[in-house]
């Protein structure tokens, strides 16, 4: 049996294929490559295309032996989803919608959705938990929030199962350095400090010191990739073992500032690196720090590559031998 692994040509879909051919199973890839790499996509069988094309999901479930699907083709940038809402509730919510359809129809019964902490928006407390409110500051959250309510309403309706994660600041890379993390343009922390550390940026602006937080940068949870990759495969055995749909963290439970994580990378790289002062980016909570504890004690996920350090040092060792990107 296979599992079909939507999004999988993207920075998490990627590693998590990846992780998936290491533990031996077969997988299946879709994705439209919109900002996914067809270079990312190793010992996979690979279609491209998009989620609403109803006679290609037809084709992808008849002609293959699929019992799950792993959830990740979606557009996932918050400032861009302000600026364009209704293409991110067309392409994550009406996408998810045909795929959620075709499942039924085809009778697969199992899909982890890759979702996100911007379902909390700004956090009553932290760490978060699963069971903390939901309301999202950005529409990327409230896609990402609709469709785990799909979800939900689905396993009543028609017995699927579903385990929805919801990740923090994923970052790092493939340890072996097969693959890493590519996007134009880049809108993440941990690449940004690294670009600059390879001189194709002069500095990183630091978006806002005057939060509530001790150096006033803002404090997020940084969680290793092929961890989030591990969690989807405890993830998709629970659901074969229990058939219990549920919602979980995936962070490491610690908080790194702005300014902590450029120093890490200083340290990493051993590069002077550059940074400046900018305002606020609109719509960033001061804190984000996830409690981890439901998926350790219900999955068994322990994250293998918690610290910062060997996080940068991942996602360094893939900058500086593809500076880059994919691109040849
Ligand atoms: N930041 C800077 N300068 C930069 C880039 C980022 O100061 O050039 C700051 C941001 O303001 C933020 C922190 O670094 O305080 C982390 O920013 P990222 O863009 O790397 O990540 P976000 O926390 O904004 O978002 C990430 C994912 C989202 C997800 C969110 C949930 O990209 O998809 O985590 O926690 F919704």
């Amino acid at each position: 049996m296979a599992i079909l692994v939507t999004g999988g040509a993207g920075y998490i879909g990627s590693h998590t294929v990846l992780y998936l051919n290491q533990q031996g199973e077969e997988v299946i890839v879709l994705d439209n490559l919109q900002k996914g790499h067809i270079d990312a996509v190793q010992n996979a069988k690979f279609y491209q295309g998009e989620l609403k094309n109803e006679s290609l999901l037809d084709e992808i479930f008849t002609s293959n032996q699929i019992n799950s699907v792993i959830h990740f083709a979606a557009n996932s940038l918050v400032g861009e989803s302000v600026e364009k809402p209704l293409e991110y509730y067309e392409n994550n919510v009406i996408g998810s919608y045909h795929l959620i359809k075709k499942m039924v129809e085809h009778n697969v019964k199992n899909i982890v959705f890759s979702s996100t902490a911007a379902t909390y928006g700004n956090p009553v407390k932290v760490p978060i938990q699963e069971n903390d409110p939901t309301v999202p500051t950005n529409p990327y959250g409230d896609t990402k929030l609709a469709i785990e309510k799909m979800l939900k309403w689905a396993d009543g309706a028609y017995g699927l199962k579903s385990v929805c994660l919801r990740y923090f600041n994923a970052a790092g890379a493939d340890p072996e350095g097969k693959i890493g993390e590519d996007h134009t343009p880049e809108s993440h922390l941990i690449p940004i400090v690294l670009q600059a550390a390879l001189g194709q940026r002069e500095n990183v602006a630091i978006f806002g010191d005057d939060y509530p937080t001790e150096d006033g940068t803002c404090i997020r949870d940084y969680i290793h990739v092929l961890d989030l990759a591990a969690a989807h495969y405890l993830a998709l055995k629970k659901l074969h073992e229990t058939e219990e749909s549920g919602v979980y963290n995936l962070g490491n439970g610690t908080g790194f500032s702005v300014k902590q994580v450029i120093d890490t990378c200083r340290k990493v790289t051993g590069k002077d690196i550059a940074a400046i002062m900018a305002t606020r980016r609109a719509g960033d909570p001061a804190v984000l720090i996830a409690s981890s504890e439901k998926a350790q004690t219900e999955l068994g996920w322990i994250p293998k590559y918690p610290t910062l350090e060997e996080i940068v040092s991942h996602a360094w060792n893939w900058h500086k031998h593809h500076p880059n990107g994919y691109q040849k």
